[in-house]
């Protein structure tokens, strides 16, 4: 990780803060997220983990604070900025839409054209590149959105936030939904995410998916950062103390 640590950050947050009324949602947040990296942010209900995504994703505009993409100061005013700049959110309510087949939904706003007409050979035979790719197993790229299980769409809505040349994928609690296999299959995409080279940050509930798959955790704790920690250098226990704000004992 020591090559890792001096590249420049795919994504950098300094000193975020966001207010909404008299609630401070977040205050002073700093965020690394690195290419190649799951980061886990992980946090009580309310610690502002959401409001965080959002702020990334160009939903809501931070009151104060720097966004950095590669390097370089950004400012969203729209999801779509935040698109452009390359990251890519999927939420719990995906945004696919249920009556259009699996591929058409992976090129929606972008549908190949030839001549008059969509390229539907093209269409398919990319969509299936790409699941393959992302050891997807989606049996026919013609299956309407509708009849997949909720962790078939997440994956379908990941699969689409690559294709679409994201190099920074947020995913809000990926896995609340999820039976245990469609975890897995989560899991799998996530960790594909992180080979392809993308930075990958991730909030989660679950601290065994998180110690199971994140190279580094995040806590956040009323709008601040609690701590960061790399996954190898901490406990459960530390992580656990760091959420609920109690100091952590000396003694084992
Ligand atoms: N749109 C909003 N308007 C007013 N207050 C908000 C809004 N969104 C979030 N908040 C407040 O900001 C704080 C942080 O909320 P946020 O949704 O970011 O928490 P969270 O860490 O995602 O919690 P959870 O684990 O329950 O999803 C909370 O006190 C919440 O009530
Ligand atoms: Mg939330």
């Amino acid at each position: 990780m020591e090559t890792a640590d001096r590249l420049v950050p795919a994504l950098e947050l300094r000193g975020i803060s966001k207010k909404f009324g008299r609630v401070t949602a977040l205050e002073g947040v700093d965020l690394t997220a690195r290419s190649g990296e799951i980061l886990a942010i992980v946090g009580d209900n309310g610690a502002g983990k959401s409001t965080l995504i959002k702020a990334i994703s160009g939903i809501y505009r931070p009151d104060d604070g720097e966004i950095l993409v590669d390097g370089q100061s950004s400012t969203f005013t729209s999801p779509a900025d935040a698109r452009a700049a390359g990251i890519a959110t999927v939420f719990q309510d995906l945004a696919l839409v249920e009556c259009l087949d699996v591929s058409t939904n992976m090129f929606i706003g972008q549908l190949p054209k030839k001549g008059w007409f969509v390229d539907r050979k093209r269409m398919d035979a990319e969509s299936r590149r790409f699941l393959d790719e992302l050891k997807v197993t989606v049996a026919d790229v013609h299956t309407q959105i509708g009849m997949l299980s909720g962790g078939q769409r997440q994956i379908i809505a990941i699969a689409r936030a690559v294709r679409a040349g994201a190099r920074t994928v947020l995913l809000d609690e990926p896995t609340a939904a999820l039976g245990v296999r469609e975890t897995k299959h989560a899991a799998d995409i996530i960790t594909a995410l992180r080979e392809a080279g993308n930075a990958v940050i991730v909030v989660s509930h679950d601290i065994e998916f998180v110690f199971a798959f994140a190279d580094r955790i995040q806590v956040m704790r009323l709008g601040r950062v609690a701590g960061v920690r790399k996954t190898a250098e901490t406990t459960r226990e530390e992580i656990i103390s760091l959420i609920t704000g109690t100091k952590q004992e000396a003694t084992a």
